[in-house]
């Protein structure tokens, strides 16, 4: 009987582009999905963008453009990563779709009528409202002082320097992120989700801890059920209601019967699987409430660590309480880092740019033969590593497995017309016996989802084909003719254990496979394929091999954000990276994600030098740039005063007089640049936040007095 099966993966928030860590685990999970499709089981595979909360329709605002706008304008940009890297959904929606707003109030009022006791309560809270922007405020758009370490400018809910946590109303000197204003106190009605009510207490805990999480995750949140840590850093026993909603302005659903009120984007997001499910189903002229009214129907949903509770606790209660089908199981995984730890920020991932790669030529499936082979079902970090990387693809993948069809592939071209054998020898018979003997326990760790066991399983298979070439040596058995029969035997048997081992790839290589069935004429589509391959195409590459070229490009480092212009209109290098290409994340210090961890020695490279300004003059035909001399104390051949010049781009913070005498910091280091207006011998440091368009200014470095020019930094 085929499984009906309902699969997601998290939604992105609409604010950003696709990184890196939503191409692992769509990869992941088109792995599994493609195999069960294989298997001859129906899937609906759905994704949807997470288009409300607060943080959008900020983003939106600040880019002059409706919330709506906005997220379509995102929207637009997800089929080039989508199809770049083969990730087959049946279906791509949106949170603010038709499906989502309808399904969402309705979840609601079943939840709120519930036949056992409304699970809905209102309470009366009091919030930090901005009086400018007549908003009541998130956690994080509220800074001020820490509470404990007297560290200004952090967030409402946590201090980045001494990590305590607290109460948006414990800060010190408060103020809006957004407009500055000092917030006051304010009171608002907000609805709960009663999840303290001893029915949800029940039902989680049997949900959670029956064994089908994985277990580092049931664990986890078995904690959550005898201990939770409140706003406000205390900690309470068991499980507490959830803040379910939020006053206008709020991009987002309205509670129904309550104006002015929306849901809480991680109320309707997680809606949002439903949504696009229904949406499918309805283009299709399928019959939703039917669909998921089948008994037999398995629901996954894959998702990221980090959003474990709102999957494990407050999305099966919602489902089980509003009188829905509950998720099967929520498969987790654990991050993605790059070259060694590299951490991924939740909203710029990291040093691996999806498109980037793409835009190298780099092949999708390299990529996603890599992850497979990294990937495990645990809830543990990976690490991509580019000369691992360039190993596993080149060694294994091309070496092992993509060689076996073109050693075999010329000789039954030129020979025997491409026509195959179906007498295979003793030891042609029993590898080819032994090769298909492995499909069950590959299909096994398929299902589970342990893809790098699967991936060193096929190349331990292409291993023994590869033995078998070496013991066979058919380029020897051609050199004679008389030899014809067994070299026809050997490259028969090479070409049926590729196409069998192509099919136990094609989960994670669907490109690939489907060459290969042009290549050979039968189904890579199907898991068990009977009989044997009658006869091949002419071979046509399949693959080609990654260069160290290409991974250095791939890491080349964008080009610091110095305040200067570039010489020409739009020249590749030395322009400064496009905004759009990374937006800022309002949750990360200056509005970007830290960059990743240095050692001393790499600080060591860059020589910051204590600079006098000495004359500052505007730059004609440049509204950025003012015209430094600097003094850094160095002498010329003939022991003169030796001055720099170096253009910054910060003509709309300062007047050239402000600065003539100061002392500013320079990375005199930096290789000189030429510009449109002369050269610039190194950069002066200047700070100002990722968002421009927020948060304008720039701001440079002044020492302390007493430092003198040529002075290092350390
Ligand atoms: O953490 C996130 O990126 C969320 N946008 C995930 C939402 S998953 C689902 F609930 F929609
Ligand atoms: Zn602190």
């Amino acid at each position: 009987m085929p499984r009906q099966l309902f699969v997601t993966t998290a939604l992105p928030y609409a604010n950003g582009n696709f990184h890196i860590g939503h191409i692992m685990e769509y990869i992941q999970a088109d792995i599994w999905v493609r195999f069960q499709r294989m298997q001859g089981h129906a899937v609906n595979f759905c994704g949807a963008d997470d288009t409300h909360g607060a943080p959008i329709m900020i983003a939106a605002e600040k880019a002059g453009k409706t919330p709506q706008q906005f997220v379509a304008d995102i929207a637009a940009g997800r089929k080039q990563y989508l199809d770049g890297f083969h990730i087959s959904f049946d279906n791509w929606h949106s949170t603010d779709g038709p499906e989502n707003h309808a399904l969402a109030q309705q979840i609601y009022r079943d939840l709120r009528d519930n036949a056992g006791g409304s699970l809905i309560e209102t309470r009366t809270i009091e919030q930090f409202f901005d009086p400018e922007k007549n908003m009541f405020l998130p956690d994080r758009f509220i800074k001020g002082e820490c509470p404990k370490c007297h560290a200004k400018d952090q967030y409402g809910d946590n201090c980045e320097v001494c990590g305590a946590v607290y109460a948006p109303t414990d800060l010190i000197n408060p103020f809006s992120a957004l407009s500055g204003a000092k917030p006051v106190l304010k009171n608002s009605e907000h609805f709960f989700f009663k999840l303290s009510d001893p029915r949800c207490v029940e039902f989680l805990s049997r949900w959670t801890q029956d064994g089908k999480l994985q277990p580092e995750v049931a664990n986890k949140v078995k904690e959550w059920f005898s201990v939770r840590t409140n706003p406000d850093g205390t900690q309470s026993e068991g499980l507490g209601d959830w803040d379910i909603s939020r006053d206008a302005p709020y991009f987002g659903i309205e509670i129904p019967d309550a104006p002015g009120k929306y849901f809480y984007v991680w109320l309707d997001a997680p809606i949002g699987y439903l949504a696009s499910l229904k949406n499918l189903l309805e283009k299709r002229g399928e019959d939703y409430d039917a669909y998921m009214a089948n008994p037999a129907l398995e629901q996954y949903h894959f998702i990221g660590k980090d959003i474990v509770t709102f999957h494990t606790l407050f999305w099966p209660a919602t489902l089980h309480f509003s009188g829905r089908k509950v998720p099967d199981n929520v498969f987790v995984h654990g991050f993605l880092t790059v070259n060694n730890g590299e951490k991924m920020s939740k909203s710029r991932g990291t040093g691996l740019d999806p498109l980037k790669y793409l835009s190298l030529g780099m092949n999708a499936e390299w990529l996603r033969y890599y992850l497979a082979a990294k990937l495990s079902a645990r809830n543990e970090d990976i690490d991509f590593n580019a000369d691992d990387f360039m190993l596993r693809v080149n060694s294994d993948l091309i070496g092992k497995y993509v060689n076996i069809a073109s050693r075999a592939a010329g000789f039954l071209t030129k020979r025997f017309e491409g026509k195959l054998t179906r007498d295979f020898g003793a030891q042609g018979s029993a590898l080819l016996a032994e090769i298909r003997a492995a499909g069950p326990a590959l299909a096994q760790m398929y299902e589970t989802r342990e893809f790098g066991k699967a991936t060193r399983e096929i190349m331990a298979l292409a291993d023994k084909v590869n033995a078998y070439v070496d013991q066979n040596k058919p380029w020897d058995l051609a050199k004679d003719t008389a030899n014809n029969e067994a070299l026809h035997q050997v490259c028969s048997v090479l070409i049926n254990t590729f196409a069998v081992l192509t099919r136990y790839l094609a989960p994670v290589l669907p490109a690939l496979a489907g060459a290969v069935e042009t290549f050979v004429g039968t189904s890579m589509q199907q898991w068990d394929v009977a009989g044997d391959v009658a006869a091949i195409q002419p071979y046509q590459h399949l693959m080609q091999r990654v260069t160290p070229e290409q991974l250095d490009a791939l890491f080349e480092p964008k080009e610091p954000t110095a305040p200067v212009e570039p010489a020409q209109a739009a020249p590749k290098k030395g322009a400064k990276p496009a905004a759009a290409a990374t937006p800022a994340d309002p949750n990360a210090p200056g509005g970007e994600a830290l960059a990743s961890t240095i050692g001393i020695d790499d600080f060591a490279k860059i020589d910051l030098r204590i600079a006098r300004i000495v004359n500052c003059e505007a730059v004609e035909g440049s509204t950025k740039l003012l015209r430094l001399t600097l003094d850094v104390g160095e002498k010329d051949e003939a022991g003169q005063p030796r001055m720099r010049n170096v253009f910054s781009g910060i003509a709309s913070m300062y007047q050239p007089a402000q600065l003539v005498g100061q002392l500013t910091v320079l990375v005199a280091n930096l290789a000189p640049r030429k510009m449109k207006f002369g050269l610039s011998e190194g950069m002066v440091l200047a700070a100002s936040h990722a968002d421009e368009a927020a948060q304008p200014g720039i701001y440079i470095l002044n020492p302390w007095p007493g430092a003198q020019p040529g002075m290092r930094i350390h």
